[in-house]
């Protein structure tokens, strides 16, 4: 079969190279992709925000089967064109997508299925929102309604800083992502990441994973993408993670279908959990980018057949194949990100490391300059290993990582603290 992977980051990356081990996958494309990608699949340029462009696309290549890396298509409905276009598709519709796009509706969905999560309000204007802001006392979270690229959210440890977000969302700073603001009560606990496949009805987990949203060791510095991830996430237990998916994400997926507005493609549960109760604290409508490296490590070739279960609703007939594994990536990343940072600076080392079914290093922001892996992005490599323990996989992806020469790049040292 034909396969088009839409987005070109580590995450699709690792999809590509998982999808790419299936021995049902033919021909595959993935648009942009980056220099790692093409080493392994075709790439191709095309809006992946125009549902009407991918749709002609995919007629002029035969296209089978489309998987949507990241969130923005899937927000701007191009999964809905596609289906429409009579394509199979792994992705959710655009309403569906307002999972992860309106924190508002999320948390509609939740109070409306009972689903455990940080009690909250909100608010379009200022005045009654800082007077709420007081009411409540600090500390407290104050997020931006809309998508605004990971930055909309400011856990403020002050009402001080708590006032001045509220001024600055609602002042227009992430534009209409900002014009609503929802204040949350601030949640103590480890969080963690959980994966799940649904079509609509059934739901089936995929893997846990922890993420590194501060830029450098400890913990320290500006929040990013995400610096390194592991998987499994010992803090989601089995006992929490069926907790986490009978009272938070089954009853999110019923309600969904209830409304007309059935859930398919993957969720991906932000959970904070303290004394053994998880509660939300977001939903994602598209893998998580560092953690689907390390998912499509651990799962390999057989997520094409899940992904085309779920996009065929046929989940309830299909379960993953699990190694007794781990694994772990970090990510090296461009001097000054998340801040402003240099393009174009050149990374060598890149063929002295090994690629194999439990070692890989997947691309994000890079591009092929004259034959030389040149960094185009914030968030450049992930060096990713699998191994029997975590530790074993902790060693074998900082040994790769040491071989690389990117003197422009930097990486955080202490990935997966909290497991080892
Ligand atoms: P979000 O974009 O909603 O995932 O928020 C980004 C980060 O802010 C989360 O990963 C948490 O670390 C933190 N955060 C968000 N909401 C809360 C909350 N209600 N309580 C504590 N921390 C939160
Ligand atoms: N690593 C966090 C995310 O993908 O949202």
């Amino acid at each position: 079969m034909n396969i088009l992977i839409l987005g070109g980051g580590g995450r699709e990356h690792s999809l590509a190279w998982a999808v790419k081990q299936n021995p049902k996958c033919d021909r595959l494309i993935v648009a942009p992709g980056n220099a790692g990608i093409a080493q392994l699949a075709e790439t191709a340029t095309i809006n992946i925000e125009d549902g009407d462009a991918v749709a002609s696309f995919c007629a002029d290549n035969a296209i089978d089967f489309v998987i949507i890396g990241p969130e923005a298509p899937l927000a701007a409905g191009v999964s809905d064109v596609l289906r429409a276009a009579g394509l199979s598709v792994f992705g959710c519709s655009q309403a569906a997508a307002q999972l992860e796009s309106s924190k508002a509706f999320t948390k509609a969905i939740c109070d409306a299925c009972d689903a455990p999560t940080a009690k909250y309000a909100h608010f379009t204007q200022s005045e009654p929102a800082k007077s709420y802001v007081t009411e409540q006392g600090a500390p407290i979270v104050i997020k931006a309604d809309g998508l605004a690229a990971g930055k909309g959210v400011v856990v403020a440890m002050d009402l001080e800083t708590a006032h001045a977000a509220i001024d600055d969302m609602l002042g227009g700073q992430f534009g209409d992502a900002g014009a609503e603001v929802v204040i949350e009560e601030f949640m103590e606990g480890e969080e963690a990441s959980y994966f799940l496949l649904c079509d609509g009805e059934t739901v089936l987990p995929v893997g846990t994973a922890q993420d590194h949203k501060r830029a450098f060791d400890g913990d320290e510095g500006p929040n990013t993408g995400g610096m390194g991830a592991y998987s499994p996430a010992p803090v989601l237990s089995d006992a929490i993670a069926d907790k986490a998916l009978n009272e938070i994400v089954k009853p999110t997926v019923t309600e969904m279908a209830k409304r007309g507005t059935p859930f398919s493609g993957v969720l991906y549960a932000g959970l904070m959990i303290k004394d053994g109760q998880p509660r939300l604290v977001e939903y994602n409508v598209r893998f998580g980018d560092p953690e689907c490296q390390v998912l499509m490590m651990r799962l390999g070739g057989q997520i094409l057949d899940l992904l085309l279960a779920c996009a065929e609703g046929r989940l309830a007939d299909v379960s993953p194949n699990w190694a007794d594994d781990h694994a772990m990536t970090i990510v090296m990343a461009a001097d000054g990100y998340p801040g402003s940072y240099k393009k174009g600076t050149v990374i060598n080392g890149l063929e002295a490391l090994p690629e194999n079914s439990s070692e890989m290093t997947f691309h994000a922001g890079t591009t092929m300059v004259d034959s030389v892996v040149t960094a185009t992005g914030g968030r450049v490599l992930n060096v990713t290993a699998r191994g029997d323990s975590l530790k074993d996989a902790h060693a074998k992806a900082y040994s790769m990582i040491k071989k690389i020469d990117w003197p422009e790049g930097f990486y955080r040292s202490d990935i997966g603290y909290r497991a080892l």
